[in-house]
């Protein structure tokens, strides 16, 4: 048996709530048939959005949430999904046989789901098809108190005479990429264009500027030397890592298994890089990571459409342990992050909920985003432990090792949250939780993630496979995270 040290005096920061933030994009099943089914469906639904969906989601306290792209954010023209006549447009990010845009979610139904959920808009402009002055339009048709101007009127004529107070904008998605194959200098120029413009209307905004892919260095250090001193702008710097594929998505070995964790476990180094060039630069005061689109990402097909939305994979207990360490690495991290978003929403990538006609359900991924939920806008605190070294062979056939444990802690308003999740397939770990500088009561309560087939995963057919499970502790006592398992435990901190 070990001790898990909680070391209270040893501040981290504030871990902002849209850390636990989502995504959902115009892609595969994610909008239509994922949330979206309709106001005629046969689908029970609030205001054509699945009602199981609003309250599960709901339910996780969803702090924030990214649209309408990904990649759709560069080629979309807000005008099309506002009014009554909707034009259809091409969507090569949608279903396999069918790549259109119906363009009836838009932005009065996506502001309406996140006040059916609770959470606050995170809208994606488009740079690289548009030009600095249709993102603003958008922004004042967003945002221009009512009776205004004369967006702010066409918004009441379509339903919302209140302005939906967009606060934080994504200015252009993966401009490395599919959003225009830019140079990191070239991107810098069009967001100095696009920011100006955007900032040039009041209210309260956070923009949000496109960062790197993974471990692309050259692209902050790029895009940071041309912004240097232009702090006015730019509050959050976007970063994108998927941990990409370690055999099948239900059907891995146990090196897999291993694999997959391991290049999660990249995010942190990746992070710490990034961080450190943006320090360089002197614009940690002002520009924060935004890790705007994170998770696995599998060989398509494994997910209940069976391929026909694009993206949709299933998710196992696997891809739950990479969920509660990643969520470990940003708690431990909170300094650096200022948002954060699991990519996507339901039926693409690292899902919370897979649907289809009739059919909704919950991944393990959506119980770890339930068991973390105690940490949103908590204090971080450091906490140590010995962990082991467990052995496998990597993607290049190598011998290597990760840590046993991943481990991070929080308090707010009396209550100490500590997730642990423990990445061994093979050994059960025990510890001992041991305050520093508080005191906590015995009696907590503790969520248990665990399985005895790290394969496991819901199912249409059976939709409860896994489930989280909630018991009392005393923690005078050790407590037992079961391998490839994760608990949270929510401890009352004596007065
Ligand atoms: O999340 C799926 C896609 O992955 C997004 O559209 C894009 O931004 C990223 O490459």
């Amino acid at each position: 048996m070990e001790k898990l040290y909680l070391m209270f005096p040893e501040e981290l920061g504030k871990i902002a709530p849209e850390v636990y933030g989502h995504f959902s994009e115009h892609i595969g099943g994610v909008i239509y048939d994922g949330i979206w089914v309709g106001k005629d469906s046969a689908v029970e639904n609030v205001h054509g959005f699945r009602k199981f969906l609003i309250d599960k989601f709901a339910a996780i306290h969803p702090p924030v949430l990214r649209w309408p792209g990904g990649c759709f954010a560069e080629t979309y023209d807000w005008r099309d999904g506002i009014g009554k006549e909707r034009p259809v447009r091409p969507n090569w990010w949608t279903r396999n046989d069918n790549r259109y845009e119906s363009n009836e979610v838009g932005t009065h139904e996506f502001m309406d789901f996140c006040e059916l959920v609770g959470t606050k808009p995170y809208v994606a402009a488009n740079l690289t098809s548009v030009t600095p002055l249709h993102v603003r339009d958008w922004i004042d048709y967003c945002n221009s108190p009512e009776g205004t101007t004369s967006y702010a009127k066409e918004r009441a004529e379509n339903g919302h005479p209140a302005p939906f107070d967009v606060k934080y904008w994504g200015i252009g998605n993966e401009n490395w990429g599919g959003g225009g194959n830019m140079t990191p200098e070239y991107y810098a120029m069009e967001y100095r264009r696009f920011s100006a413009l955007a900032d040039n209307l009041p209210g309260d905004k956070v923009l949000i500027a496109c960062g790197p892919n993974a471990a692309d260095y050259g692209w902050t250090k790029g895009f940071m030397e041309s912004m240097a001193n232009s702090e006015k702008h730019m509050q959050g710097l976007s970063l994108h890592y998927y941990c990409a594929f370690a055999g099948n998505p239900v059907a891995f070995s146990r090196d897999e298994w291993y694999q997959q964790l391991q290049q999660a476990l990249w995010m942190e180094d990746i992070l710490k890089r990034h961080w450190s060039i943006i320090e360089g630069y002197g614009m940690q005061a002002w520009s924060k990571l935004v890790i705007d689109e994170w998770g696995c990402w599998h060989p398509d097909g494994s997910g209940p459409s069976k391929g026909y939305n694009l993206f949709e994979q299933q998710s196992t207990m696997r891809d739950a342990m990479v969920t509660a360490l990643t969520l470990n690495i940003f708690n431990n991290h909170c300094d650096k992050i200022m948002m954060a978003n699991v990519a996507q929403l339901v039926n693409n990538l690292h899902a919370l909920f897979l649907a289809g006609g009739e059919n909704c359900i919950v991944t393990p991924t959506y119980h770890v985003f339930d068991m973390y939920k105690g940490h949103q806008g908590a204090t971080a605190i450091r906490t140590a432990v010995k962990r082991q070294k467990v052995a496998f062979t990597d993607k290049q056939g190598r011998e290597a090792g990760i840590d046993n444990l991943s481990v991070s802690a929080s308090y707010k308003d009396g209550t100490a949250t500590i997730t642990i999740a423990n990445l061994s397939a093979e050994d059960d770990s025990s510890l001992l939780l041991t305050p520093i500088g508080q005191q906590l009561c015995d009696a907590a309560k503790m969520q248990i993630l665990a399985e005895e087939d790290y394969h496991a995963h819901n199912t249409f057919e059976e939709p409860e496979r896994v489930l989280l499970k909630t018991q009392t502790v005393d923690l005078r006592e050790e407590i037992v995270i079961p391998r490839a398992g994760m608990v949270s435990i929510e401890a009352k901190i004596r007065e």
